[in-house]
């Protein structure tokens, strides 16, 4: 296998081609494919025909794959790793968590060891007349840290954000027991990423509620002014979905938005995976 690394030209990612995840990946391969990772926050490998094993398989390259707390309703058989992303019904019942990931967030942030990065297969792709919808957009956390002004650089020196689990409009009721799993924690509100050294924001509305020390009014204007800066046009990048996609972020380096412009008989169906990942500084 060669490598095509091709940026999206937008405010983060970039497209890897010459991959095809059937076939068991080289350590030098998985290698730059990682650093890519490391380098564009989000990658896109297109036209992947993976079973689940396989998208199980490549996700485990990256560190231990997470069992998600959707998983006990939406997990595929034999693979509990993966869950489904998905508004259809069959016989009455939903197969997959519908309108996840509506407002920005990163994933497990809620959580004292966030996601170190997340994958989506593109199963299915809702579409209206052959325009394909139910896109997702990612955010440059690092790019926002860096073009910040250095009075709000030195403001938020040593600031940590309360992030609370129930903070977050979520798709579906979610119950007592995965609430207390997971009670309110501190995470500084600029991070380091753990590979590159590389600094970024980690704040968002929502799963963020407070910040240490800060009154509530300021710290949510405080808050909402840096979510706002994150999510900046010249920051984003949108992907258009296309069956067999497969895409992976990293959830120190991107936030990331799913756009619910769709609704049955138009069906989006995605196979989702999370790597773990560690405290973050
Ligand atoms: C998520 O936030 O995990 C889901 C994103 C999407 O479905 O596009």
């Amino acid at each position: 296998m060669s490598l095509e690394i091709v940026p999206t030209n937008a405010g983060i990612g970039a497209e890897i081609r010459g991959v095809d995840l059937v076939r068991p990946l080289d350590d030098a391969i998985f290698a730059e494919i990682e650093a890519t990772l490391d380098t564009h926050g989000v990658i896109i490998l297109r036209d992947q025909k993976i079973t689940p094993e396989q998208q199980v398989a490549f996700s485990a390259q990256f560190g231990d794959v997470a069992i998600n707390h959707n998983a006990k309703d939406f997990g595929i058989d034999g693979n509990p790793e993966i869950y489904l992303i998905s508004n259809i019904t069959e016989s009455g019942r939903l197969i997959g968590t519908p309108r996840a990931g509506s407002e920005w967030h990163t994933d497990m942030c809620y959580a004292k060891q966030p996601a170190r990065a997340t994958m989506l297969h593109a199963i299915e792709v809702p579409e209206l007349n052959g325009l394909a919808l139910g896109d997702t957009q990612f955010a440059n956390t690092a790019a926002a840290w860096e073009t910040l002004p250095d009075a709000m650089k030195r403001k938020l020196d040593g600031l940590k954000g309360v992030f609370d689990f129930r903070g977050r409009k979520r798709g579906r009721p979610i119950s007592a027991e995965t609430i207390a799993q997971y009670p309110p924690v501190e995470h500084p509100i600029v991070r380091t990423h753990p590979r590159t050294g590389r600094k970024g924001l980690y704040v968002m509305r929502n799963d963020c509620t407070g910040i240490v020390g800060l009154e509530e009014d300021e710290a949510l204007s405080l808050i909402g002014a840096l979510a706002d800066h994150i999510t900046r046009p010249a920051f984003v990048y949108r992907h258009r979905w296309r069956v067999g996609d497969v895409v992976v972020w990293d959830n120190c380096t991107a936030q990331h938005q799913a756009m619910i412009d769709y609704d049955l008989p138009q069906r989006r169906l995605m196979w989702r995976t999370t790597v773990k990942g560690s405290v973050p500084f």
